[in-house]
């Protein structure tokens, strides 16, 4: 096992009714500022129970926070929380809405522009306001954890940050809040998480058992959950049981201690700044292809997917790997997420500009093994097409 040093302060409050632990949460003297998205938690009836949780206090309002949150427009709310002098931030949504809570809360407290909080990884970052959420979509793994993903929309950047200040100080995640989600965005969530797991977990073995076995068990519940949820959206067990996974997947306890590759999100991001799909829409795309090309490099770990998650035991070790990236695929379309470019309208004459664009964001070396090359990348972009 490699070495590590595991911190996570986030509190949770899981189950029906928690909304009522806000009042236990912030201070009674805290201005806060509720953050959210495009009008999901107006129309359902969320930010409403919200207000009232918040009683007395001091509150504003920020919404139109997009998916893939913009610079452009949480620089807007950075304005707003210096204005009126905000000392708490509330998300209320899904992971855009608490990205962009810790960018705000971070560039709130910065003399500099926030872009340097992008441009530095995070690093700059010694102070934020402090960010609670209510969670309303299970995928990730945002609400506790330390990073957040922000794009600039003018030069097409989505860009990653991490700093030990972004921990949400509380998350509220009650399962009721996410049945009114369209099914794309429940199929998304399964993904996201999924491949959250895979990138922790599918790498070269270090003799971590804790951590593989939780991330095995992840995966299955996953794999036995996902589908359900859309053949029974109703289900509150289905969607509590979906909801702790997302989050035990990007907690930081599975990936402590083991390599990480994230190549996958990498050039997934990419995919996003330049072509607008879905997050998990490019995960599902590359992480096929990523799994297929790096075979040799993963094969360890890749027979032990494919035997412990998927129960493939026959064969020479080139069928079971063959079978376990085939599994992969088919439950990705299975949650009804397309796999190759071609059905998002991303053709072959996309591909020099897409590594373009990951040589200008410096990743000419990702993966557990930084082996992953641009050459690399668009061999597994082409093998996605
Ligand atoms: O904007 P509203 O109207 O609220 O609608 C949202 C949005 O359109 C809707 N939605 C959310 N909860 C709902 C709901 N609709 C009905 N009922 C509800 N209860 O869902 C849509 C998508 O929301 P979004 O927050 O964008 O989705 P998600 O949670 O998948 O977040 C994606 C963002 O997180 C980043 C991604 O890159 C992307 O920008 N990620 C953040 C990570 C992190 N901080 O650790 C890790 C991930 O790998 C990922 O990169
Ligand atoms: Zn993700």
């Amino acid at each position: 096992m490699l070495d590590f040093s595991y911190y996570n302060p986030t509190r949770i409050h899981f189950g029906k009714s928690k909304l009522s632990k806000l009042d236990q949460e912030i201070p009674a003297n805290a201005k806060v500022l509720l953050l959210y998205g495009g009008g999901s938690v107006i129309a359902n009836g969320t930010l409403a129970e919200v207000r009232h949780a918040l009683g007395e206090r001091y509150i504003s309002e920020f919404g139109g926070i997009e998916p893939n949150p913009s610079y452009e427009r949480l620089s807007q709310a950075v304005a707003q929380v210096k204005e009126e002098g905000i000392s708490y931030l509330l998300a209320v949504g899904g992971g855009s809405v608490i990205d962009g809570a810790k960018y705000i809360a971070a560039a709130a407290c910065m003399e500099a522009d926030g872009w340097t909080i992008l441009e530095t990884g995070g690093r700059c970052i010694s102070r934020t306001l402090p960010v609670g959420v209510v969670l309303t979509l299970a995928a990730t793994g945002s609400e506790m954890n330390n990073s957040a993903v922000v794009t600039r929309v003018s030069t097409h950047d989505k860009m990653p940050f991490a700093s030990r200040h972004c921990f949400p100080a509380f998350a509220i995640l009650d399962p009721t809040r996410t049945m009114t989600l369209p099914v794309r965005q429940v199929s998304n969530g399964v993904v996201d998480a999924f491949t959250h797991v895979v990138e922790q977990y599918l790498t070269y073995p270090v003799n971590g058992k804790v951590q593989d076995r939780f991330a095995e068990g992840l995966l299955m519940t996953l794999i036995e959950e996902g589908p359900l949820a859309l053949s029974d959206p109703e289900n509150y067990d289905i969607r509590a049981n979906l909801m702790w996974v997302a989050s035990l997947a990007l907690n930081g306890l599975i990936g402590a201690g083991v390599p990480q590759d994230w190549s996958t999100h990498m050039i997934g991001h990419e995919l996003t700044a330049l072509h607008g799909l879905d997050h998990a829409q490019t995960l599902a795309v590359v992480l096929p292809s990523m799994l297929s090309v790096r075979r040799k490099e993963k094969s360890q770990k890749l027979l032990q997917y494919a035997e412990r998650v998927w129960g493939i035991r026959d064969g020479s070790d080139d069928e079971r790997i063959e079978a376990a990236i085939a599994c992969t695929r088919d439950f990705f379309e299975r949650m009804g997420v397309p796999t190759q470019l071609r059905s998002y309208g991303v053709n072959g004459n996309d591909l020099p500009k897409l590594i373009q664009q990951l040589e200008r964001h410096g990743m000419r070396a990702l993966g557990e093994r930084r082996d992953v090359t641009l050459a690399i990348s668009a061999e597994v972009l082409e093998k996605s097409l």
